[in-house]
């Protein structure tokens, strides 16, 4: 059976309100609830996760944008991911750039996935190079960045990882300097050679490798398609609610 493309939207620091984070998470919940081919995960900030899980029973599931690797204690502003299943959620992102950026090391990452699979939720692992030399040193940085951050994870728990896949560079633009899909392609045997060799082969193989960085409705099919995306991870398309409406139509139809 074919496997249904994977939309997330990241929505970072966004939007400003909860009535707005409602009233966005309503529009994508009746847009999806007609398409079958897709599967639809929402990521909004963590304050907002209760009330839009909630209120949520349908098709949508619901991710945090990160997490914390201990359970409970001492550790100001911190949300465990016992707390995150708890109030519903089933995916965390973690390990985007822009967390990385904020000083979060692969090590740090590596005990948040490993915590994140034990409580039970499916981890969403962004990678990504900032930049692309042509001596092809970001290819050995992605390898860094993968395989740092599955270290120890057991074989039966790889079914419960998604690699995003997100070039720092693509990230926040527009779709014209998004990744060429053809670039994307040779993205996706790479990292997928990367998890094979270092991992049970069928497990790893079927990871789904999803496209981030300024995906939008005009480069979505290309980039599932030509590009052999399992999905895309969306940021600034995934805010309104008409370009990520698109974007859910037309890779319902890939
Ligand atoms: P973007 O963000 O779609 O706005 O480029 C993607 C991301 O950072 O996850």
């Amino acid at each position: 059976m074919k496997r249904k493309k994977m939309i997330v939207a990241n929505w970072k620091m966004n939007p400003p309100t909860l009535s707005e984070a409602r009233r966005l998470a309503g529009g994508v919940k009746r847009a999806v609830s007609g398409l079958s081919k897709i599967k639809v995960i929402i990521c909004p900030p963590f304050i907002y996760l209760p009330a839009i899980c909630s209120a949520s029973k349908n098709k949508v599931s619901f991710g945090s944008q990160d997490v914390f690797w201990k359970e409970k204690g001492a550790y100001t502003g911190e949300v465990s991911p016992r707390m995150i299943k708890d109030v519903g959620a089933k995916y965390t992102i973690i390990g985007h750039s822009e967390r990385r950026a904020l000083g979060e090391t692969n090590e740090m990452i590596n005990r948040k996935i490993k915590a994140a699979l034990k409580e039970g939720l499916s981890v969403i692992l962004c990678i990504g190079e900032k930049e692309r030399g042509s001596d092809g040193s970001h290819f050995k940085f992605l390898q860094e960045e993968l395989l740092e951050g599955i270290r120890g994870v057991p074989k039966k728990s790889l079914k419960n990882i998604i690699v995003a896949y997100e070039p720092i560079w693509a990230i926040g633009r527009h779709a014209k300097d998004a990744m060429k899909p053809e670039d994307m392609h040779e993205m996706a045997i790479y990292i997928k050679k990367v998890l094979a060799e270092k991992h049970d082969k069928n497990a790893a193989l079927s990871i789904p490798i999803l496209y981030g960085g300024s995906a939008e409705p005009s480069n979505t099919e290309d980039m599932l398609r030509d590009g052999q995306a399992d999905g895309l991870l969306v940021g600034h398309a995934s805010l309104n609610l008409g370009d990520f409406k698109d974007i859910l139509h037309i890779a319902n139809k890939v």
